[in-house]
C-alpha cells in the first residue's frame, strides 16, 4: 500500500521575538510532518508557541531558520491553499452571512478581471456551504443577529470558500459553551471528511484535542518546542460516548499530567507554598 502523502513538512524551525533581555525563543527546533487529510491537534501550556506555529504555517509570520514545505514546496507567505479560523469570528459586521461567505472568494478572484462565470461559481460554492453548514435559513442575517456558534460556522464556511487544502484553526471553539462545542465538533469532523482537508487545530481543551485528532501534538514552553506526540487509537467514526471509555480517559489523564509537568505549574505552586510557609 502506498504511504499517505506528506502534506506539511516542518524542519528545524526556530522563531524568536524581541531582542537582548526581552528576547523570547517562541519556537526552538520544531520538526513536524502532517500527512495529507490528517487531523492534527496542538495542545500545551499557555505561551508554548502554538499560535506562533499556526501563524507561521499560515504564512502570517516570518521564521528565523528552518523550513516549511507544503506539497513539497517551500511556503512564501499566505496562500489560497491555506485558510485560517480564529477564536474571535472576525466577520464583517456590515455584510450579511451570505455576503461574508462570498466576499473572501470574490476578493481573491480580483475585482477588475472577475468574469461572470467566476462570480457564478463563487455563488454556487457559497450556496453549497450555506447548506452544508446549516446556515441557509440565516443567509440574509447580519453577524450580530447570530449566536456565537452560528457566527463561528460562518467563519468556517468563509474559510472553506476558496477550497483550501489545509485548514488552520486557533482555538476556534474557545469562546463557545460546552453544548455548542459538541455540535461544532461533529460539524468540523463532517467538514474534514467532506472537504478532504488537512487540519491543524490548536486547543486548550485536551478532551477536544483527543476527540478530534488523529494525533495530539503536545508542546512545551521556554523554549517553545514539541514535547511529545500521541496517536489517538479511537475508531475513525467518533461518537461522544467514546469520551467515557477507559482508553479515552487514560489518554486524557496522561496528556494532562504531561502538560502540568512541562508547564512549570508544579514548581510555581511549590514556590508559592514555600513563600507562604516563611
Ligand atoms: N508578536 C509578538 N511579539 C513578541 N512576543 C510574542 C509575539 N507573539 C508571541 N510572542 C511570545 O511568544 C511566545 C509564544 O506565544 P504564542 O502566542 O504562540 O503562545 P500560545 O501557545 O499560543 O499561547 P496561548 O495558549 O496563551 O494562546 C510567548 O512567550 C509570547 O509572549
Ligand atoms: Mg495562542
Amino acid at each position: 500500500m502506498k504511504s499517505p502523502m506528506k502534506k506539511i513538512v516542518v524542519e528545524g524551525l526556530c522563531k524568536q521575538f524581541g531582542r537582548a533581555a526581552n528576547q523570547v525563543q517562541a519556537l526552538a527546533d520544531i520538526d513536524l510532518t502532517v500527512r495529507e487529510n490528517e487531523f492534527v491537534t496542538l495542545v500545551g501550556a499557555s505561551g508554548c508557541g502554538k499560535s506562533t506555529l499556526l501563524r507561521i504555517l499560515g504564512g502570517l509570520e516570518t521564521i528565523d531558520s528552518g523550513s516549511i514545505r507544503v506539497d513539497d514546496r517551500e511556503i512564501e507567505g499566505p496562500g489560497v491553499d491555506r485558510a485560517m479560523v480564529f477564536q474571535n469570528y472576525s466577520l464583517y459586521a456590515w455584510l450579511t452571512v451570505r455576503q461574508n461567505i462570498r466576499f473572501s472568494r470574490l476578493l481573491k478572484v480580483n475585482g477588475r478581471n472577475r468574469t461572470q462565470a467566476e462570480v457564478e461559481t463563487a455563488s454556487g460554492r457559497a450556496d453549497a456551504l450555506l447548506h452544508s453548514m446549516g446556515l441557509a435559513h440565516v443567509a440574509e442575517a447580519y453577524p450580530n443577529q447570530l449566536s456565537g456558534g452560528m457566527q463561528q460556522r460562518v467563519a468556517i464556511a468563509r474559510a472553506l470558500m476558496g477550497k483550501p487544502s489545509i485548514l488552520l484553526m486557533d482555538e476556534p471553539f474557545g469562546a463557545l459553551d460546552a453544548q455548542t462545542r459538541e455540535v461544532m465538533h461533529d460539524l468540523i469532523l463532517h467538514v474534514h471528511a467532506l472537504e478532504k482537508t488537512t487540519l491543524v487545530f490548536v486547543t486548550h481543551d485536551v478532551e477536544e484535542a483527543i476527540y478530534l485528532g488523529h494525533r495530539v501534538v503536545l508542546m512545551a514552553p521556554r523554549p517553545g518546542r514539541i514535547d511529545s506526540i500521541y496517536d489517538v487509537r479511537l475508531s475513525a467514526r467518533r461518537d461522544p460516548e467514546m469520551k467515557l471509555s477507559p482508553e479515552f480517559i487514560a489518554l486524557k489523564r496522561e496528556i494532562l499530567a504531561r502538560i502540568r509537568e512541562t508547564s512549570g505549574m508544579k514548581t510555581d505552586l511549590e514556590r508559592l507554598e514555600q513563600l507562604t510557609r516563611q
